[in-house]
């Protein structure tokens, strides 16, 4: 029910926010070279785990357990250790986490990092939290209930005047996609051609033949979730990326949902001006992410109940 639902995104949030507290405090003992990293490669050098990811999960996936032992319980670095009953999502109420999304700029300590904590029914997320510690930014979603920042600003930001949307206004568009970590040289792996797609992509939707403007910018900030709360916020218009796992979007997901936008596990439409854009299914390793198109009125997304 809608209460147990509420109930549920209150534990989440409080459970967002002290995990981005554990997160804070660490990148601080590493400032002030109390702590050193201490990083394990998993499938290659640039996909790393640091003790940080591992004692974050292990705190959240420990209080859920206390206070929710029934659900199911799915994380990046159970799933990597092997520990996870099963890292697919089923229809059972599920927690699908991501202890510490940017890794590498933890590492590098660059502030592009969050916790991020998704509840799902029916394979869908419901509730979204991402705590973003040392960017001062909490963002929380709750199905029906809307996107939000910091608990009070209502997410999409109302820019004003709302910037247009490809493919109708393509000009001055912020577009945004992510490296991943697999260099291998295979046709899905392979980076140069990912990010070939994009800046195709980009440059389609930005008017290279006389469509009417150009792209203000293409950004790719290391971490998957953060990149959809920006796309629910109205920062960025577009983001793809061919090469996530579920903890990676599962949070940001309910969040641009509940911010009017849209998110697709396909590749972009050729046609991006009629082609209906087709329902997220969570598994999928590809993701296109458009923010909510504002109306004539100047309005942005749908509204909450
Ligand atoms: C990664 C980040 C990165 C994306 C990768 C993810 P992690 O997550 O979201 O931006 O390109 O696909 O795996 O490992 O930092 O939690």
């Amino acid at each position: 029910s809608d209460t147990v639902l509420r109930e549920i995104y209150d534990f989440a949030l409080e459970l967002g926010q002290n995990a981005g507290q554990m997160l804070f405090e660490a990148a601080q003992k590493r400032m002030s070279g109390e702590l050193q990293l201490d990083e394990v490669e998993k499938l290659n050098s640039v996909d790393i785990v640091t003790q940080t990811d591992e004692e974050v999960e292990a705190f959240i996936r420990q209080s859920i357990l206390e206070k929710y032992p029934d659900h199911n319980f799915v994380g990046e670095e159970s799933y990597s250790k092997g520990s996870s009953k099963d890292y697919l999502i089923d229809d059972s109420p599920t927690w699908c986490i991501d202890p510490l999304d940017g890794t590498v700029n933890f590492a590098h300590l660059s502030p592009f990092y969050c916790v991020s904590i998704a509840f799902l029914l029916d394979s869908q997320p419901v509730i979204g939290i991402v705590c973003a510690p040392f960017l001062h930014q909490t963002f929380s979603a709750l199905r029906n209930h809307g996107a939000w920042l910091n608990g009070t600003t209502r997410l999409p930001l109302q820019h004003n005047p709302v910037p247009p949307l490809p493919p109708q206004a393509p000009k001055g568009c912020i577009f945004s996609c992510e490296w991943g970590k697999d260099r291998r040289d295979i046709p899905d792996g392979n980076l140069a051609r990912k990010v070939e797609t994009f800046v195709n992509l980009a440059t389609e939707l930005g008017g290279r033949e006389g469509k009417g403007g150009m792209v203000h910018g293409v950004r790719s900030l290391g971490s998957a979730t953060l990149d959809l709360c920006y796309v629910a916020m109205g920062g960025f218009d577009i983001w793809w990326e061919g090469g996530c796992w579920e903890w990676d979007v599962a949070a940001g997901i309910c969040l641009l949902q509940e911010a009017g936008g849209l998110v697709t596990t396909a590749n972009p439409p050729e046609d991006m001006d009629s082609a209906p854009v087709p329902p997220v299914k969570l598994g999928g390793r590809l993701y296109l992410a458009i923010r909510a198109v504002g109306d004539s009125e100047g309005e942005t997304g749908k509204q909450a109940q």
